[in-house]
C-alpha cells in the first residue's frame, strides 16, 4: 500500500501556501491543513471582522468572498462564502476578501456598509460583517440586483436583533426596483408632517460605484501556475494533498484508501475524526474532468465536483433556451438546488459530494434517482463504467454500491419527454418553508404516460427521510404500471404510502411524515392532472378552481414597510438629538468590522484557552474522573475543577440561604450540560480536544425531564403562588358556557449570535481582571470574588459591548463560565480565555421556561368573561435560580389586557433534570399570552361571535385595575392601540377578503387576528431598580460618560449620549463611551427588564445637571463664549468637572403575598396591539406571514428609529417562541436541537411581506425620562398575533372537514403541528403511530 510519502514522490508537489487577503499576499510555509479559513484570518493574519458564532454553515456570520480567475473561461467569478468550515487549505492560490478590505471609517466606507449603518440595519452588530459580505459579493457580480437577489443573498444570514427589515431596506437602495431611498413621508399620513418614515436618505450617502472596488490580483490573472500544480501540505494530525489530474487522483485514491475526498467540505468538516490516527483529505476541486460541463443531444453531463451553485446557472441557461417539454426536470432541480442550504454552501458544494455523501435525508438524490440519472465511476484499476442512480445505487446508512477505490466522475440528466412529468418536493417541520434546512422528507416524483394518453407508463416515486437511506418504492410502482390517471390511482397510491412504505421512528415525527408522503403525491397527482388535460381535453378533467392555489407554491412577494413616528416639535433645537432617529453610535464600526467583540481583543502573549467537561447525563452520580489521558497531551496544561477553586464552590443567584449552584459539580450532575471541570491548554482546538478526552464514570439515577412528569411525581420548588378575586365556583354557577381547556408552550433559547465568553486576567496583588460578555458585570465580580476568596475590590469586570444577550448573558450560566474561568486563571496565573462553541452553549445555558397552562373559564354568551380558574406550570429545570420570580410575573400577565372579574389562580416551578431555565427577553409575560389568547378563541368559536369583538368587549377600561390591583392610570391608550391597530391594518375589509379567500380555496387558507397587550415594565425587586453613572468632561471640551448599564445591542449607550447632549447642549459627537466597568461605576444593576434607559439615562440626566450647574456662573460670565471657554473656565477656576448621578425609582416596587397587594409592579404601563394575516398550506404545514400592523405607545420616544428597531425585532423573536423554535430532547435528557440546523430562530423570508409598525401619537408618560416608555420586551408579545392568525386559518380548512368550535394548537406551531391540526379526507394509517422519539421539556 502507499503512503502518503511514496503517492507524494510520484507528483510534482509544491509545499508553499499562498493566499491573497483584502489584495495582500500572505505565504506561508507552515499552515495547518486543519484550521479553517476562518481561524486563519481571525489569529494568523488577525483580521476579526469575521465572526464565528455557530462553527456550522447555518448562520453567515463568517461570510467572507471568495475570488477566482477561470483560466478557460478568462472570467474573474466572485463567490460568498462561509469561512467557519472552509479549510484554509482550500484557498490555496486564490484571493479572500473579508470586511475590513471593503471599507473603513479610517478610509473610506463601502456604500454597503454605510447605507446598511443608516438604515439601522443593525443593533449588537455582530451579523453585521456578514450581511456586509453577503451584499458585497452580489454586487461584485450583478451592479444592479433586484430586491429579489437581495433577500436571496442574505438568505444565509441569522441576525437575531433587528427583525431583518432595516437590514432589507437598507440593502434594497441598491436594487433596480428598490424604494426610492429618500427620507420621506411616502408611506405616511401625507396630512401630518411630523410623521416620518426610516428610509435611507441617499442624498447623505455616497453613490456606489462599481469601478472603485477592489482588483483581482493580477498575479492570480496572469499565472495559472497556482491552479495547475499539485499541491500538498503536511499538518500534525492532517495532511492535505490537492492533484491536479484526473490520473493523479486515481492513483492517490488506490494508494491511500482512508483518504477523503473533499470538494465544499461542509460533510467532511463535520465528521469525527479518528482519534490518533492522521487524516489524509485529497481535494478533488482542481481536476479538470470533475469540473466538466458537457452538453450534448440527450442532456447535460456535470462533473462530480460541479458546485451546485454552477450547477443551477447551467440549467438555468439550458431552461431559457430549449422548449420547455424538454427541460421539465430542470426546472424541478433548480427550483430544488434553489432550497439547499443557502448560497454559500451552494458556491462551494460539489454535486457529485452531494449523492455520494448518501446523506439519508438529502433533498436531491430522491429527484435524480427519480430522473434516471446515468453516473460514470472510475477507479485506478478498472477504468470507467456507467451505472444508472437506481433502487439498487443506495444500499444502506451512508453508503452507495461504488468500490472502495471507486470515485465519481460525472452524471449525466437526460432531457425530459413529451409524456413525461416530473416534480420534487420537501418540507421541514419546524418552519414553515422548504429552503435552506435539510428536510424532514423530500421526494422525486416521474411519471411517463402512454403516446396522447392517461394510461400510466412508468410512475417512479423516491423518497428521503423515511428511513436510513433514500428509497424507491418500487413495490408500489409495478402495481400502477398501466391504470389511469383518475382518483381512484390518487387513493390507492395514498394508501399505498402509509401502509407499505416503512417509515423509522428515527427522527420523530411518524404520522406527520407519512402525512407529507400522501400530501406530496396529492400536490403530484393534482400538478400532472393539471397538465395533462389541457393535453387531453374532454378524457382528464381539469382540476377543481379551489384546488388551483396547490399548484404553485407558497409566493413570496418583495418585502414592503412603513414606519410611522411623531417628529420633534417644531420649537426644539436642530442640536437637540432627542427624539430624532439617530444612528447607533458604533454602527459604523460594527459595519466595517472594526468595532471588537470580546473574542476579537489581541490575546495576551501567555494566554491560554479553556474548554468545558460538561455532564452526559440527566442525573447521576460522579463514581470517578479520568483526566491521565487529557492531560498528557502537549500544549495542555491543567484540569480545573472543584478543588482548585479557592473559595467558594457552592453559590446563588439570588439567594444566599440556598447556596444552589455548584460552579463545577463534585458529587452528582442533575442535568446534561452541567459543568463538570475544564482543560487548559495553548489553544482552544487543543483544549476542546483534550476535554474530550476527559472519562468521567456515572452511576445513573432516575431523571424527570418533563412538566407532566413532574406534576406526576410532585417534584416541586418551593413557594407556590396563589391569588384569588371572588368565587370562581360561583361565577361558574351563573355562567352561560364554562369550558376546560390547556395549552403548553415550549422554551426558547436566547440565540445570542455571540456565544457565552470571558477572559480573565490574573493581576499583581492577587487581582482578577475579568472581561466578560454579560448583562450583570456587578453579579459576576461578587460571584468571582466569593469563588476566589478575595474582597470585591481585587476584582473588575469589565466590558465594551455584548453580542447579542437577551437575558441568557444575566443569570447563572454566564457568571458560572465568568468563575469557573478566574478559577482556571488563578490556578495556573496566566490569562485564562473562555469561548463557547454554540454546541456547547447551547447545553450549558438555560432557557425561556417551559410552560403549561391548565384553565377553567366561564362565560356569558355574549361574550363577556366572569371567572377564570388557572393553574400554570414552568419547567424551572434542576435549580430554581429565578423560576418562582417567572411564576410571579406569569400570574400578573395571564389576564394581557383583559378584564377578567372572577379569579384564581396558582402557579407552581417544577424542579426537573434539564438546564435550569431562566430568563429571557420579556421573561415570563410571552407564554401566557398563548394561553390568554386561546382562552379568547375558545369563548369566541362556543359563543359564535368574532374573537375581535370578544377581545375588545373584554378590554381593560378607564377605572379598571389589574388582576394584582394596580390602578391603570393611562389605560385609555389601550384602547387607542386597539382602534388605530383596527384602522391601520384595514382589519373589517381585509377579513371580508380573506373570507373569500378561504370559501374559494381547500388547501390554502388565510387567517387574519389582532391581539392587544398590557405589560409592566421594570424589574421585580426594589433592590435591582437604581442605577448610577460618571460623567468626566475634559479640558478640550470632549466629554466620556460611563454608566452600569451594559450596551447588548439595544441602543443603550446612543440613547444615554443624546441625553447627554440634550442636557449638556453639545453635540453628541463630543460624547463618547468606551467600556462599562466595575471600578467606574459599582454595583450597578444587571441590564435587562427593558428599564436600562430610565435607569442609567436618568442617572446619565443628573450627573450631567449636576455638572452644568457647577458651570453656570462661567455661561452666565460668558455668555457668548463657546462650551470650550466655559469648561476652561471652569477648570481654571478649579471647579471639578467630573460628576456622579444616580438614580432610582421612586416609591415601592413589589407584591405582598400576604395580603395580595401590589405596592407597584411597574415603572409604567405599555400598551400595544398587533395585526398579523398570514396564510397557511394545509397540505404540508407550511406557512408565511402576510401582512404585520402593529401599533404601540411608547410615550414620547427618545430615538424612533432605535424603539421600532427593538419593536421588530421582538415581534419576530416572539414569533419565533410561538411558531418556529423547538427544544426537543432525547429520552436521555440530552438537548437534540442545537446548532442553527436544528434549532432554527427566524431568518430573513420568515418575515412577514408587510411589515407597518406606528408609534401611538400624543402619548407621553410622566415617569418616563423625557416623556418615554421602556421598550426592549413588550414587543415579544405581539408575536402570538400569528399564533392566533394561525389558529383562524386552520379552522378554516377543518370548517371544510365539517369540524367546527374549538381546538388546541401547541406551541410552537410548526409545521407538523398545522398539518396535522387541519384535518383531511385522506386515507389514514390503520394503527395509532406514537410520536415517543422526542421528549418536549
Ligand atoms: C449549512 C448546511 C446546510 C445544508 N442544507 C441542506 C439542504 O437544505 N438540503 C440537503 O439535501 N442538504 C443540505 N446540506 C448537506 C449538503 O448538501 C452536503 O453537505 C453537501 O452537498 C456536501 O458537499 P461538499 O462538496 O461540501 O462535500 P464534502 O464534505 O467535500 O464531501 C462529501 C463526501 O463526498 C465524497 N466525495 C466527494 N467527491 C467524490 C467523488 N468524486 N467520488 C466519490 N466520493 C466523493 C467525499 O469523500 C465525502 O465523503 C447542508 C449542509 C450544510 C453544511
Ligand atoms: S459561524 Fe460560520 S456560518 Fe455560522
Ligand atoms: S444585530 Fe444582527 S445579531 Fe445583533
Amino acid at each position: 500500500m502507499a503512503t502518503t510519502e511514496s503517492v507524494r514522490s510520484s507528483t510534482d508537489m509544491s509545499d508553499d501556501f499562498v493566499v491573497y487577503v483584502n489584495g495582500k499576499k500572505f505565504t506561508d510555509k507552515h499552515v495547518d491543513p486543519e484550521t479553517t479559513l476562518l481561524n486563519y484570518i481571525r489569529r494568523k493574519l488577525r483580521l476579526t471582522g469575521s465572526k464565528l458564532s455557530c462553527g456550522e454553515g447555518g448562520c453567515g456570520a463568517c461570510t467572507v468572498m471568495l475570488s477566482k480567475y477561470d483560466h478557460v473561461d478568462k472570467k474573474i467569478s466572485h463567490y460568498a462564502i462561509n469561512a467557519c468550515y472552509t479549510p484554509v487549505c482550500s484557498v490555496h492560490g486564490m484571493a479572500i476578501t473579508t470586511v475590513e478590505g471593503v471599507g473603513s471609517t479610517k478610509t473610506k466606507l463601502h456604500p454597503v456598509q454605510e447605507r446598511l449603518a443608516k438604515a439601522h440595519g443593525l443593533q449588537c452588530g455582530f451579523c453585521s460583517p456578514g450581511m456586509v459580505m453577503s451584499m458585497y459579493t452580489l454586487l461584485r457580480n450583478n451592479a444592479d440586483p433586484t430586491i429579489s437577489d437581495i433577500e436571496k443573498c442574505l438568505k444565509g444570514n441569522l441576525c437575531r436583533c433587528t427583525g431583518y427589515r432595516s437590514i432589507l431596506d437598507g440593502f434594497k437602495t441598491f436594487a433596480q426596483n428598490g424604494c426610492c431611498g429618500y427620507l420621506s413621508v411616502c408611506n405616511a399620513d401625507q396630512h401630518n408632517e411630523t410623521r416620518l418614515n426610516l428610509s435611507v436618505d441617499l442624498k447623505d450617502c455616497e453613490p456606489y460605484d462599481p469601478s472603485q472596488e477592489l482588483i483581482f490580483p493580477p498575479a492570480l490573472q496572469t499565472k495559472n501556475w497556482f491552479q495547475t500544480q499539485t499541491v500538498r501540505f503536511v499538518g500534525e494530525s492532517v495532511d492535505w494533498i490537492r492533484p491536479t489530474t484526473l490520473k493523479e487522483l486515481l492513483k492517490l485514491k488506490t494508494g491511500l484508501p482512508t483518504a477523503k475526498l473533499v470538494v465544499g467540505n461542509a460533510e467532511v468538516g463535520f465528521e469525527p475524526r479518528p482519534k490518533n490516527i492522521k487524516t489524509t483529505l485529497i481535494s478533488a476541486t482542481h481536476v479538470p474532468e470533475l469540473n466538466q460541463i458537457d452538453i450534448t443531444d440527450s442532456g447535460i453531463t456535470f462533473g462530480s465536483s460541479v458546485t451546485m451553485s454552477r450547477m443551477y446557472d447551467v440549467l438555468k441557461r439550458r431552461v431559457d433556451e430549449l422548449p420547455s417539454y424538454k427541460t421539465k426536470i430542470y426546472r424541478s432541480l433548480m427550483e430544488m438546488l434553489e432550497m439547499i442550504g443557502d448560497q454559500q454552501l451552494r458556491n462551494v458544494a460539489g454535486i457529485g459530494s452531494h449523492i455520494m455523501s448518501a446523506s439519508p435525508l438529502s433533498d436531491i438524490n430522491p429527484m435524480l434517482m427519480a430522473a434516471d440519472v446515468t453516473l460514470i465511476v472510475a477507479s485506478h484499476k478498472d477504468g470507467e463504467r456507467t451505472i444508472n442512480m437506481d433502487n439498487t445505487f443506495f444500499t444502506g446508512p451512508r453508503s452507495t454500491c461504488l468500490k472502495e477505490d471507486e470515485l465519481l466522475i460525472s452524471l449525466t440528466i437526460r432531457f425530459s419527454t413529451k409524456d413525461e412529468y416530473f416534480s420534487g418536493y420537501k418540507v421541514n417541520n419546524q418552519v414553515h418553508r422548504r429552503d435552506r434546512d435539510v428536510a424532514m422528507i423530500s421526494a422525486g416524483m416521474n411519471v411517463c404516460f402512454e403516446d396522447n394518453s392517461d394510461v400510466i407508463r412508468i410512475l417512479t416515486l423516491c423518497f428521503a427521510g423515511t428511513g436510513p437511506t433514500v428509497v424507491m418504492a418500487t413495490d408500489m410502482m409495478e402495481h400502477i404500471q398501466g391504470r389511469k390517471w383518475d382518483e381512484c390511482l390518487l387513493r390507492d397510491v395514498q394508501r399505498m404510502l402509509v401502509e407499505k412504505l416503512e417509515m423509522s421512528k428515527e427522527g420523530g415525527f411518524v404520522e406527520y411524515r407519512k402525512n407529507l408522503l400522501q400530501s406530496f403525491f396529492f400536490q403530484f397527482y393534482l400538478n400532472v392532472q393539471n397538465e395533462l388535460s389541457q393535453q387531453l381535453p374532454g378524457i382528464v378533467f381539469p382540476i377543481p378552481l379551489s384546488y388551483q392555489t396547490t399548484l404553485n407554491s407558497m409566493e413570496l412577494p418583495a418585502n414592503s414597510s412603513t414606519q410611522v413616528f411623531q417628529g420633534v416639535p417644531c420649537e426644539q433645537s436642530d442640536d437637540d438629538p432627542v427624539g430624532r432617529p439617530v444612528m447607533n453610535e458604533s454602527s459604523l464600526h460594527l459595519t466595517t468590522g472594526q468595532a471588537l467583540f470580546l473574542d476579537d481583543i489581541k490575546p495576551e502573549q501567555d494566554e491560554l484557552h479553556f474548554a468545558l467537561v460538561i455532564s452526559k447525563q440527566a442525573h447521576a452520580k460522579i463514581l470517578s474522573i479520568d483526566t491521565s489521558e487529557a492531560i498528557s497531551q502537549d500544549g495542555v496544561h491543567s484540569f480545573v475543577g472543584a478543588v482548585d477553586v479557592p473559595g467558594n464552590n457552592r453559590w446563588s443567584l439570588i439567594n444566599p440561604d440556598n447556596l444552589e449552584e455548584a460552579i463545577f459539580a463534585t458529587e452528582e450532575v442533575l442535568c446534561v450540560g452541567q459543568i463538570i471541570g475544564g482543560i487548559v491548554a495553548d489553544t482552544p482546538q487543543l483544549a476542546r480536544k483534550a476535554a474530550n478526552l476527559v472519562k468521567v464514570e456515572y452511576g445513573e439515577v432516575e431523571h424527570i425531564l418533563t412538566i407532566e412528569e413532574a406534576i406526576c411525581k410532585e417534584s416541586y420548588m418551593q413557594p407556590f403562588r396563589h391569588i384569588e378575586e371572588g368565587d370562581v365556583n360561583a361565577e361558574f354557577e351563573k355562567s352561560d358556557f364554562v369550558v376546560e381547556g390547556e395549552v403548553r408552550v415550549g422554551g426558547q433559547y436566547h440565540y445570542y449570535m455571540e456565544n457565552q465568553c470571558c477572559i480573565a486576567q490574573p493581576n499583581e496583588c492577587n487581582e482578577m481582571l475579568m472581561t466578560v460578555s454579560t448583562q450583570n458585570l456587578f453579579g459576576v465580580q461578587m460571584h468571582v470574588a466569593d469563588a476566589l476568596g478575595i474582597p470585591a475590590h481585587k476584582v473588575t469586570c469589565k466590558i465594551r459591548r455584548v453580542g447579542g444577550a437577551f437575558g441568557g448573558k444575566d443569570t447563572t450560566t454566564s457568571t458560572n463560565l465568568a468563575m469557573a474561568c478566574a478559577v482556571a486563571a488563578n490556578k495556573t496565573g496566566k490569562p485564562v480565555r473562555l469561548v463557547l462553541g454554540r454546541d456547547t452553549d447551547m447545553q450549558c445555558t438555560g432557557m425561556r421556561h417551559p410552560f403549561l397552562l391548565k384553565f377553567k373559564v366561564g362565560f356569558n354568551k355574549d361574550g363577556m368573561l366572569r371567572a377564570l380558574e388557572s393553574e400554570l406550570f414552568v419547567n424551572a429545570g434542576y435549580t430554581c435560580n429565578l423560576s418562582v420570580i417567572i411564576v410571579d410575573v406569569m400570574m400578573h400577565q395571564l389576564h394581557n389586557a383583559y378584564k377578567i372579574p372572577v379569579y384564581s389562580m396558582t402557579g407552581k416551578a417544577c424542579r426537573t433534570n434539564v438546564q435550569s431555565n431562566t430568563i429571557m427577553r420579556a421573561a415570563g409575560t410571552v407564554q401566557p399570552m398563548a394561553g390568554i389568547e386561546t382562552i379568547m378563541d375558545l369563548v369566541a368559536a362556543k359563543c359564535g361571535i368574532s374573537p375581535e369583538k370578544v377581545r375588545a368587549m373584554n378590554l381593560y377600561k378607564v377605572g379598571d385595575s389589574d388582576n394584582f390591583y394596580q390602578e391603570l392610570p393611562d389605560v385609555i391608550n389601550l384602547k387607542r392601540c386597539w382602534n388605530e391597530c383596527l384602522l391601520k391594518s384595514d382589519f373589517d375589509s381585509r377579513r371580508e377578503t380573506i373570507d373569500h379567500f378561504n370559501r374559494t380555496n381547500r388547501w390554502k387558507k388565510r387567517g387574519l387576528a389582532i391581539v392587544p397587550i398590557q405589560r409592566m415594565t421594570g424589574i421585580i425587586g426594589i433592590v435591582a431598580n437604581q442605577g448610577a453613572a460618571l460623567v468626566h468632561i475634559y479640558l478640550d471640551g470632549s466629554v466620556l460618560l460611563t454608566h452600569g448599564g451594559i450596551e447588548m445591542g439595544q441602543g443603550l449607550h446612543t440613547k444615554t449620549i443624546q441625553i447627554a447632549s440634550r442636557v449638556l447642549r453639545i453635540p453628541s459627537e463630543r460624547i463618547h463611551i468606551n467600556e462599562t466597568s466595575t471600578d467606574k461605576v459599582p454595583n450597578a444593576t444587571s441590564t435587562g427588564g427593558s428599564a436600562g434607559t430610565d435607569l442609567f439615562g436618568t442617572a446619565i440626566k443628573f450627573a450631567c445637571e449636576t455638572i452644568m450647574k457647577r458651570l453656570e456662573p462661567f455661561m452666565l460670565g460668558n455668555p457668548e463664549g463657546s462650551w470650550e471657554d466655559w469648561v476652561h473656565a471652569a477648570y481654571s477656576h478649579r471647579v471639578s468637572l467630573s460628576a456622579t448621578g444616580f438614580y432610582k425609582f421612586p416609591g415601592d416596587i413589589g407584591f405582598n403575598w400576604e395580603d395580595h397587594r401590589a405596592s407597584r409592579l411597574q415603572y409604567h404601563f405599555m400598551y400595544g396591539a398587533g395585526c398579523c394575516e398570514v396564510e397557511i398550506d394545509c397540505l404540508t404545514g407550511e406557512h408565511q406571514m402576510r401582512r404585520v400592523d402593529i401599533v404601540m405607545d411608547i410615550g414620547r420616544s427618545l430615538n424612533p428609529a432605535l424603539d421600532i428597531g427593538q419593536i421588530e425585532g421582538g415581534f419576530i423573536q416572539g414569533y419565533g417562541l410561538f411558531i418556529m423554535e423547538e427544544l426537543r430532547y432525547s429520552q436521555k435528557g440530552e438537548l437534540l436541537t442545537r446548532g442553527p440546523g436544528m434549532y432554527r430562530i427566524p431568518w430573513i423570508s420568515d418575515i412577514p411581506r408587510q411589515f407597518n409598525v406606528h408609534l401611538l401619537e400624543g402619548s407621553t408618560c410622566p415617569g418616563g425620562i423625557y416623556s418615554a416608555k421602556a421598550i426592549g420586551e413588550p414587543p415579544c408579545l405581539l408575536g402570538v398575533s400569528a399564533l392566533v392568525a394561525i389558529r383562524d386559518a386552520i379552522s378554516s380548512a377543518r370548517s371544510d372537514v365539517g369540524l367546527h368550535g374549538n381546538f388546541y394548537l401547541n406551541c410552537p406551531a410548526t409545521a407538523a403541528r398545522i398539518r396535522l391540526a387541519c384535518s383531511d379526507d385522506f386515507p389514514k394509517t390503520s394503527k395509532e403511530v406514537a410520536d415517543d422519539y422526542f421528549v418536549r421539556a
